[in-house]
């Protein structure tokens, strides 16, 4: 049995495999309205969500499948002091398969052990967010043709924000890939990602504090929220929240063909006013976010 708890639990293959088949969805829907027909998907959620709770949910319904869940531990046995263990083996009596996303780095690692069903990680801690990186792979091939040869800027929160270190992961697998690192100071990559991926596979980075002078060269832009649930102050929040704010005028020396990202929920840092420019991808990935969920339960699932 298969589970998604960090993208490496998928090959590049796979991963190219779902991208095609994900495309196949979005061109021919009607073909995979019956897939998923007395299957259930239940959805876990001990920590906020809009985007990834609902885009599994929708994507399940499209396939012609079933949900339960929850989405606030409070009104769970997690409430009387269940553990995360008995919780998912309790559940894959009832369900097929289970994305949870939990606050507690690792606790998806913690629950697979009496597992029955397979389980997805849909966010753990400041940790991983498989699933986001498959939207934003799907993303960034469908918006520029290819997932090699790219220069990335990731800015913001590059210290909390787990949806930038799955994405490093993965696109540390593709050739020609090349990472601006922008985060202030305090908000740096953290070492495990730098040595353990960065270093460790050669891949060329530059970490710079400087949106603006890194902007000709980027290929993506991928824009991150400061994850105030991570913080330890208010304070240090307050300080450092509105570090990037992405503008009009600051694209101005950027590429015509430049791809914005973001996994959203967007608080300041992009400026709505840039919602109009072409280049501004975020709202077009949401949509990817359902159609490569809906690839991804369908192989987890093993159907054909
Ligand atoms: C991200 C997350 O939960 O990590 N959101 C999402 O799943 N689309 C990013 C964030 O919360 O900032």
């Amino acid at each position: 049995m298969k589970h998604l708890i960090d993208i490496h639990d998928l090959s590049v293959q796979e991963i190219d495999e779902m991208i095609a088949v994900a495309g196949d969805i979005i061109d021919n829907p009607e073909k995979y309205n019956e897939k998923c027909k007395n299957k259930k998907l239940a959805t876990l959620f001990y920590e906020p969500s809009t985007r990834t709770r609902l885009s599994f949910e929708a994507a399940m319904y499209e396939l012609g499948g079933n949900v339960l869940g929850f989405s606030e531990a409070t009104s769970s046995s997690v409430a009387k002091g269940e553990s995360v263990s008995d919780t998912i083996r309790t559940v894959g009596a009832y369900a097929d398969i289970i994305a949870m996303r939990h606050p507690k780095e690792g606790a998806p690692v913690a629950a697979i052990r009496r597992a029955e069903v397979p389980l997805i990680n849909a966010g753990d801690g400041g940790h991983n967010h498989p699933t986001q990186t498959l939207t934003d792979l799907l993303t960034i091939s469908r918006e520029k043709g290819r997932l090699n040869n790219l220069t990335i800027g990731l800015c913001g929160d590059l210290k909390f924000g787990r949806t930038v270190h799955s994405l490093i992961n993965a696109m540390s697998r593709y050739e020609g890939i090349r990472f601006v690192l922008i985060a202030p100071e305090e908000l740096r990559i953290p070492s495990y990602v730098r040595e353990n991926v960065l270093d460790r596979k050669g891949i060329e980075y530059v970490e710079t504090t400087d949106l603006e002078g890194s902007m000709p060269e980027l290929d993506i832009l991928y824009m991150t929220r400061v994850q105030k649930e991570r913080f330890f102050n208010e304070e240090d929040y307050m300080r450092l929240k509105d570090s990037y704010i992405l503008t009009p005028d600051k694209l101005e020396n950027a590429k015509e063909d430049l791809s914005i990202l973001h996994p959203l929920p967007r608080v300041n840092e992009i400026s709505v006013a840039v919602d109009d420019d072409p280049r501004a991808a975020y709202f077009r990935q949401v949509k990817y976010g359902k159609f490569i969920r809906m690839a991804l339960i369908l192989k987890l699932l093993e159907v054909k």
